[in-house]
C-alpha cells in the first residue's frame, strides 16, 4: 500500500445521536445510580465502552440477511446457514445455537460438571466462572505467570500455563471433565493465545483423555494476532488460522455478540455425540428447540453473515489498530495500561495509576466513576468488585485492578477515540483527587452488576 493511514473500512449509512450531559448532571446521575455504572441509563452516557458485547453495528449485508429469516420452529433454513457458517470455521460436528454465550456455558456445564470437579482455563470470564461454581465445581485460572504483570510486553500474554495444566490433570484424575482456553483472554487484558500454546494444551489434555474447549468469543481477533505475531502465519488467511485453532479442540462455547458481529446470539459446538445429546435436552428445557436455541431466524441469518465478515483482513486490521491507537496515546503520556494493547479493549492499570487508593477501596471502580463524571465515558471495572467475593463468602483481592475500555465493533470513529484520550489525560492530571469506594449492598454472585456503592 502506498498510503499508511488505516481507515475505517466502511461508510456510515445510518446514524444514532449521542447526547452530551453536564458535569453537574452526571454528578447527580451517579448518585442516583448508587455509584454503579451498570445502573445508569444508556442515554445518559456519551461514549459507551462498557462492553463490546452485542453493541456493534451490523453491516448492510447482515440487515439484508435478516429479511431472509426463516422463523419456522423446527428445521428453519436460517439454522442451516448458521450451522454451515459455524462448521466452516470450527469443523465441529454438533452446532447448538443459544441466545448468548452464558447459555452455552450453562448447558455445557449443566451436562458435564458435578460437584468437586475442576475446570482449568487460562482465565475464566465472570459468567464462565459463575456457571462453573454454580455446579459446585472449581474454576481454576492458570494463565502464564507474566499475565499478572500489566507492564510486561509479550506477544501472547493470554497463553495458558502448560506446566500448571499438566500438573492439574496429573493431580486430579477423573475430576477434570474438560479444560478450556479463552481466546482472547478477556479478563486477563484481551491478550491473545498463540497457536503453539493451543496445540500444546491440546496435546496435554488428550494425553490425559480430557477434552479441550475454546471459549471462542473473540476468535477472529485472536487469529489476527497469530497472523501478525506468530512465525509461519503471515501468509495464511484469518479463516485458515481460525480453522487450525479449532482443529485442536473438541468443542467451543461462543458469545456471538462479540466476533459473531451480532446484537444477540451464541453457540455451543462439540464433537462428542453423547454430550451433544445431553446438551440438546437441556437446551430444549430452557432455550428452545435445537434449530433455533432461543434466537429468531433473523438472528441466525445476521450471525451467519457476521461470522464471515469478522474474518475480513481490512476489518481486523482496522479493529486491532483502533484499539492500539488509544493504547499508544495513553502509554506515551504515562498512563499505565495492560501491555501490549489487547484485541477488543484497553485496560487501564488502576493500581498503578492510583497508588493512593488501597485495593480494599476498589481503585478501578473509583477510576471508572471518574471517567464518567469528567467525560461521560462508561467503562467497566475488572477488579476486586467483580472478582473479590469468593464462593465460601470470604474476600480475596483480585490479581489486578483494571478499568476496561471495550470498543464496540464498527461503532465509534477516530475522533471519538481522540476525545476519549483527551478525557483520560485530563483525569490523569487530577488523579490525586479521586477517592476510593465501598460496597453498601451486594448480592452474593456476580455482584458488580447490581451492587450499591458509596464514595469514601
Ligand atoms: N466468555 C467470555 C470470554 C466473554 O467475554 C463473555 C462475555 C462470555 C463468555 C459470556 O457471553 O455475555 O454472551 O453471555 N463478555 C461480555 C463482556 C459480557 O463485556 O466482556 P454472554
Amino acid at each position: 500500500m502506498k498510503f499508511k493511514t488505516i481507515i475505517e473500512p466502511f461508510r456510515i449509512k445510518m446514524v444514532e445521536p449521542i447526547r452530551q450531559t453536564t458535569r453537574e448532571e452526571r454528578e447527580r446521575l451517579l448518585a442516583e445510580a448508587h455509584y454503579n455504572l451498570f445502573l445508569l441509563k444508556a442515554e445518559d452516557v456519551l461514549i459507551d465502552l462498557l462492553t463490546d458485547s452485542g453493541t456493534g453495528a451490523m453491516s448492510s449485508g447482515q440487515w439484508a440477511g435478516m429479511m431472509l429469516g426463516d422463523e419456522s420452529y423446527a428445521g428453519a433454513k436460517s439454522f442451516y446457514k448458521f450451522e454451515t457458517a459455524v462448521r466452516t470455521i470450527t469443523g465441529l460436528k454438533h452446532v447448538i445455537p443459544t441466545h448468548q454465550g452464558r447459555a452455552a456455558e450453562r448447558i455445557l456445564f449443566g451436562s458435564v460438571l458435578k460437584p468437586g470437579d475442576i475446570v482449568p482455563n487460562n482465565t475464566h470470564f465472570d459468567t464462565t466462572r459463575a456457571n462453573t461454581e454454580y455446579r459446585g465445581a472449581t474454576a481454576l485460572d492458570i494463565p502464564i505467570p507474566e499475565a499478572h504483570d500489566p507492564a510486561i510486553i509479550l506477544p501472547f500474554k493470554g497463553n495458558i500455563d502448560l506446566a500448571a495444566l499438566e500438573r492439574t490433570l496429573v493431580e486430579n484424575p477423573g475430576n477434570v471433565p474438560l479444560a478450556m482456553i479463552t481466546v482472547t483472554n478477556n479478563s486477563g487484558g484481551g491478550q491473545p493465545v498463540s497457536m503453539a500454546n493451543i496445540r500444546a494444551a491440546s496435546e496435554i489434555c488428550h494425553r490425559h483423555n480430557v477434552p479441550l474447549f475454546l471459549d471462542c468469543c473473540r476468535f477472529a481477533e485472536n487469529a489476527w494476532f497469530i497472523k501478525t505475531r506468530e512465525e509461519g502465519y503471515a501468509d495464511k488467511t484469518p479463516l485458515e488460522i481460525a480453522q487450525e485453532m479449532f482443529s485442536y479442540v473438541d468443542g467451543a462455547t461462543m458469545s456471538a455478540k462479540k466476533d459473531g458481529m451480532g446484537n444477540i446470539g451464541g453457540f455451543l459446538a462439540l464433537n462428542d455425540d453423547a454430550w451433544a445429546q445431553e446438551c440438546k435436552n437441556l437446551l430444549i428445557l430452557t432455550e428452545g428447540f435445537p434449530t433455533y436455541g432461543g434466537l429468531a431466524g433473523y438472528d441466525l441469518e445476521a450471525l451467519a453473515v457476521g461470522l464471515e465478515e469478522v474474518l475480513h483482513e481490512d476489518y481486523l486490521q482496522y479493529r486491532i489498530r483502533s484499539v492500539a491507537y488509544l493504547g499508544d496515546i495513553l502509554t506515551s503520556n504515562g498512563i499505565p495500561i495492560v501491555q501490549p494493547p489487547g484485541g477488543h479493549a484497553i485496560y487501564i492499570d488502576a493500581k498503578g495509576m492510583l497508588p493512593h487508593i488501597p485495593q480494599s477501596e476498589y481503585p478501578a471502580w473509583a477510576l471508572s466513576l471518574a471517567l464518567y463524571l469528567e467525560g461521560g465515558i462508561r467503562s467497566v471495572e475488572i477488579g476486586s468488585v467483580m472478582f473479590g467475593h469468593q464462593p465460601d463468602g470470604s474476600e480475596k483481592p483480585a490479581a489486578m485492578e483494571l478499568v476496561r475500555l471495550a470498543f464496540p465493533r464498527r461503532v465509534y470513529t477516530q475522533s471519538h477515540v481522540d476525545y476519549l484520550a483527551e478525557v483520560l489525560l485530563y483525569v490523569n492530571s487530577i488523579k490525586e483527587s479521586i477517592r476510593g469506594v465501598r460496597i453498601v449492598d451486594a448480592p452474593p454472585m456476580l455482584r458488580h452488576f447490581s451492587a450499591k456503592m458509596a464514595l469514601i
